[in-house]
């Protein structure tokens, strides 16, 4: 443990070059938690090259966990809903459900956040309790509210604040629902990313106040906004890029596939936009907001690849193969989920692909502008 004190400021060095950690106070309340101190049950290390992605155990004891600790990466804690790294001896190929956010992000975000003292911070995310930590370092744990969905998590994240005498307010529950209690905050944050931002953190934040979470769907791109709370209710302010990706709130998950459709069927034309444009992330995250509902996934079919939209509430399907240099798509349900992803790219291209969005919500919806 002797290295610990040598990494730890080796950490707030780099994240201070790096223009994450921008202000006197964030770096202070940095350089006060030990990161190490939230990683006792050790963390999952991605296995090199396994496709699809596995995940092996790193304990406390193993070579290189404390190194890790103070790497600027994301630590998975859990995965599949309850697996911790003790459980598992060889590799686990299941999603990450809990992890430790790389600490570049943490507190970035943080400083995003643009908090004065005596403010109070409402998190939704608390995973091992790291960011919950630093929070109380700034602000003192009696202006520090974190909701974690997940009751084992919650309680891990518990002890190692109880270990190191924070005391702020943690509830077990799902964070889309804020904490009415402890309302009216400043800052909302989240350290999960949602589909759309809830309307009951917009009631619980103070007119003036800020909301700062990852918004983002089930095309995998989101980005990192800040919403100033209206006195009429309203919300709205800029997406602040980076392409920030967070594990997607516990409720909002995309549902399961189910049958796949029968791609033989539907309605056939010559697409105008090739499917493999969604390899890119910010015109995913364009596409994104227009079909909410599509989940993507690849399909290998008598040796043609299928690039496939599915949306499971509505019933919709669309997919697309490459011919002769043409792009084909076919689809079929209640909503034609290529034309809108068309339509929707070709007023973005009319004006110019601008790369800078802001965000409405108001009691009819969520809006991206651009
Ligand atoms: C990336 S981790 C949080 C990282 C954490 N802030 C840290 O510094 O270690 C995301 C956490 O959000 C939690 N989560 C997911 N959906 C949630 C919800 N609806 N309400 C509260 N927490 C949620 C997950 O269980 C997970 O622990």
């Amino acid at each position: 443990m002797s290295d610990q004190p040598l990494l730890h400021k080796q950490l707030i060095d780099a994240l201070t070059a790096g223009g994450s950690l921008r202000t006197e106070s964030w770096k202070r309340a940095a350089e006060e938690v030990p990161r190490h101190a939230f990683l006792h049950g050790g963390f999952f290390r991605r296995v090199r090259g396994a496709v699809p992605a596995a995940w092996a155990p790193v304990l406390e004891d193993d070579v290189g966990w404390l190194e890790a600790c103070y790497a600027d990466e994301s630590l998975v804690t859990q995965i599949a809903g309850t697996i911790v790294p003790p459980d598992i001896r060889g590799q686990i190929m299941r999603q990450p459900t809990s992890s430790s956010t790389l600490p570049s992000l943490v507190l970035r975000m943080l400083e995003d956040l643009q908090v004065d003292d005596g403010m109070q911070v409402l998190e939704i995310g608390t995973g091992t309790g790291y960011s919950t930590g630093v929070l109380c370092r700034r602000l003192g744990e009696e202006n520090v509210t974190s909701i974690e969905y997940d009751e084992d998590v919650a309680a891990r994240a518990r002890a190692a604040l109880g270990r190191l005498g924070m005391y702020p307010t943690l509830v077990t529950g799902d964070g889309l629902l804020g904490h009415a209690e402890g309302a009216p905050y400043d800052r909302v944050i989240a350290t999960c990313g949602v589909r759309t931002v809830p309307a009951a953190w917009i009631e619980q934040t103070r007119p003036g106040g800020m909301i700062l979470a990852t918004v983002g769907g089930w095309l995998g791109a989101s980005e990192l906004a800040r919403l100033t709370v209206h006195d009429d209710g309203t919300a709205s302010g800029p997406v602040l890029g980076g392409q920030v990706s967070f594990m997607l709130a516990r409720p909002q998950l995309p549902p399961p596939l189910g049958l796949l459709p029968d791609l033989g069927t539907g309605t056939e034309r010559e697409a105008i936009v090739a499917a493999d444009v969604l390899d890119d992330w910010t015109t995913r995250f364009v596409v994104q907001a227009a079909v909410p509902g599509a989940q993507r996934l690849t399909l290998e079919q008598d040796g043609q690849q299928q690039h496939v939209l599915v949306d499971v509430e509505s019933g919709s399907w669309a997919a697309l193969y490459s011919e002769n240099g043409r792009w084909i798509v076919r689809q079929d349900g209640a909503v034609a989920l290529w034309d809108a992803a068309e339509e929707q790219l070709g007023r973005w291209h009319a004006a110019g692909t601008p790369e800078e969005f802001t965000i409405t919500i108001t009691p009819d919806g969520q809006t991206y502008h651009w």
